[in-house]
């Protein structure tokens, strides 16, 4: 295999730590998500989010450089929300927070779902990577200002294990 098609391996200088996001973590969270997307999430949802379903923040040393919001019900996952500080993506922290989520939710559901705008390569790319397979196409699902983008609806099955 050519040295330009090999996987990128990630050496995480600082080691990450993950734990449950709290209504103070949200004025960050929210700050990140605004650079992140331009169809951002309104501080009052991660706060509802917050008493509502399960939500965790990744950090370095205090620092909240990601986040996650994800449902677990009736033995199916979900995941509402993920995204890294632009400072630190592409350097294998996106993946550390997935697969933490994954462990967690392995033993609590069957399936994981996500859904992805169809562009957003760099998030399908890592889905791929850790097991995801794309199961329907939602046609037209998003409005963006150049017109209707699809939709990826993509899972991983943990009936098998991981
Ligand atoms: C998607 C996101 C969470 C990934 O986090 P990240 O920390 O940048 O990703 P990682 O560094 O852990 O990369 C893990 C894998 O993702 C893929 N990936 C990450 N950045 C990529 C890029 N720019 N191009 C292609 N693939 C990329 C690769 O498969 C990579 O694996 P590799 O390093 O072994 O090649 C992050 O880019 C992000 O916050 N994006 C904006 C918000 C968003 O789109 N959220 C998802 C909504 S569904």
């Amino acid at each position: 295999m050519a040295s330009d098609q090999m996987p990128r391996r990630h050496k995480l200088s600082i080691i990450p730590s993950v734990r449950p996001m709290v209504a103070e973590d949200v004025l960050h969270v929210s700050a990140i998500e605004q650079q992140v997307t331009p169809h951002p999430w309104r501080e009052s949802q991660f706060l509802e989010s917050v008493s509502k379903h399960y939500c965790l923040v990744l950090t370095l040393e205090t620092k909240v450089i990601g986040y996650t919001i994800y449902t677990i019900v009736a033995g199916e996952a979900e995941i509402l929300n993920i995204a890294i500080h632009p400072d630190y993506q592409g350097k294998g922290y996106g993946r550390q927070l997935l697969d933490h989520l994954m462990a967690i939710v392995y033993d609590q559901a069957e399936r994981l779902y996500l859904e992805v705008r169809a562009s957003n390569a760099s998030a399908i790319h890592l889905y791929q990577e850790v097991g995801f397979v794309e199961i329907c196409l939602r046609r037209n699902y998003y409005p963006t200002p150049s017109g209707p983008e699809d939709a990826i609806v993509m899972a991983i099955d943990f009936q098998f294990g991981l």
